[in-house]
C-alpha cells in the first residue's frame, strides 16, 4: 500500500512540516507500505521528491527544502494514485485549513487528519471560539473584531470585558505573525491596526498567567484521548530530557496536575474535538492557572509530528509507539 507524504507548504510553519515528514519517512512500517514524497514550495508548487520501498538508512540524507529542484514541478493532481493514502503533514494556511483536504476529496484519495470542516473551523480562532462556546468548553474571555471599521466600538468592548494584558491575534492562525501582547488600553489600537495588516478577523484574548497543558486526541467517531502533557518553558535540564529541549522548551509527560483536572481536560478535549467534527487527530492546548481554572486555547488539527513532538510523545506515554500511531492514522484515514 502506498503512503503519499505532502510536506513543506505555503505557511510560515513549513520547517516544522519538513521535520515531521522526515520523521514519518523513517518510521513507517515498510513491510506494509511504500512511501512517495512530494514537497510543496512556499509558493505552492508541487515537486516530486523521494520514494522509499524500505526504511531509509539512518545516515541517508532525506530531501528537504534546501536540496529540492524547484524546477521539477508537477501538476498537483499528478499525485493521484489508485489505492494510495495521503498524509498531508502540513501546517497553517493551505495545509491545515481545509484547502488541501478539499483537493484530496475531489481526487477521491483517503487522507490522514482533519476533514474539511474540522480543518477550516480550527484554523480560524474566532470560528473555533464561537463553536466551542456553544457547547460550554471553557475558554478565556475574548472579543472578536471583524473588519477594521468596527475598531472604535470594539475597543470599548475590550476595555469593558477584558483586563490587560490582552493578546491581539489575527484569526487565521498560521503563525505568530501579527500577534501582539498589549499591556494597556492606550496600546490597543496600534495592536489592532498591526493585526489588521494580516487578516480582516481579529481575536482579542484575555491574557492569563498559566501553565500550558496539552491533550492528544485520536479517532473519527470513536474518540480517544491521552493523559495531558505540559510544555515547560525556560527550564534547563541537563539529563536524558535534554534531547527534547528546543529553544528552552521541554515537555513534562504526563503533566503534574490534579487527577480530577486531568479527567476534565480530557473530557473537554474530546468534547471540543467532536464539536468541530474532528477526524484523525488533534492536539488540544489548554491554559491552567494556579487556582485550578483552565481554558481551551486552541485545537491543532495537524500538530507538530516529529517523533519528539508533543503529540506522538503523549501517545507513546499511553503505550502507543510512534510507528503504531502512524499505522492507526492510516487505518482511520480509510474508515
Ligand atoms: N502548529 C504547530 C505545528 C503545532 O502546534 O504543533
Ligand atoms: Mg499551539
Amino acid at each position: 500500500e502506498v503512503l503519499i507524504l505532502l510536506y513543506g507548504g505555503r505557511s510560515a510553519e513549513r520547517d516544522v512540516s519538513v521535520l515531521s515528514a522526515e520523521s514519518v519517512m523513517r518510521a513507517v512500517d515498510y513491510s506494509k507500505h511504500t512511501v512517495k514524497t512530494f514537497f510543496i514550495s512556499h509558493n505552492g508548487d508541487f515537486i516530486k521528491t523521494q520514494e522509499f520501498d524500505e526504511k531509509p538508512a539512518d545516515d541517508e540524507k532525506l530531501m528537504t527544502n534546501i536540496s529540492i529542484d524547484l524546477s521539477a514541478k508537477i501538476k498537483p493532481s499528478d499525485i493521484y494514485e489508485e489505492g494510495a493514502v495521503v498524509f498531508p503533514v502540513l501546517h497553517g494556511p493551505m495545509g491545515e485549513d481545509g484547502s488541501i483536504q478539499g483537493f484530496l476529496e475531489i481526487l477521491k484519495m483517503p487522507y490522514i487528519g482533519p476533514n474539511i470542516t474540522a480543518a477550516s473551523v480550527t484554523m480560524d480562532k474566532i470560528m473555533t471560539k464561537h463553536v466551542l462556546d456553544a457547547v460550554g468548553v471553557p475558554q478565556v474571555p475574548y472579543v472578536a473584531v471583524v473588519g477594521s471599521e468596527s475598531i472604535n466600538e470594539k475597543m470599548v468592548e475590550v476595555n469593558e470585558k477584558l483586563t490587560y494584558p490582552v493578546f491581539v491575534k489575527p484569526a487565521n492562525m498560521g503563525s505568530s505573525v501579527g500577534v501582539s501582547k498589549i499591556d494597556s488600553a492606550d496600546k490597543l489600537e496600534e495592536g489592532l491596526r498591526e493585526a489588521f495588516k494580516f487578516d480582516n478577523r481579529i481575536a482579542v484574548e484575555q491574557g492569563v498567567d498559566a501553565r500550558e497543558i496539552e491533550v492528544a486526541v485520536l479517532g473519527n467517531l470513536n474518540v480517544k484521548s491521552t493523559l495531558a502533557g505540559e510544555v515547560v518553558k525556560d527550564v534547563a535540564f541537563y539529563d536524558y530530557n535534554s534531547k527534547y529541549i528546543n529553544n528552552k522548551i521541554t515537555m513534562d509527560i504526563p503533566a503534574h496536575v490534579d487527577e480530577k483536572i486531568m479527567e476534565e481536560l480530557r473530557f473537554y478535549a474530546e468534547l471540543a474535538y467532536r464539536t468541530v467534527n474532528g477526524s484523525g487527530l488533534s492536539r488540544c492546548d489548554f491554559f491552567l492557572t494556579k487556582d485550578g481554572k483552565y481554558y481551551l486555547n486552541e485545537i491543532n488539527a495537524i500538530p507538530g509530528f516529529t517523533q519528539y513532538s508533543m503529540y506522538p510523545l503523549l501517545w507513546e506515554n499511553m503505550g502507543l509507539p510512534y510507528a503504531d500511531l502512524i499505522e492507526q492514522l492510516i487505518i482511520l484515514a480509510k474508515e
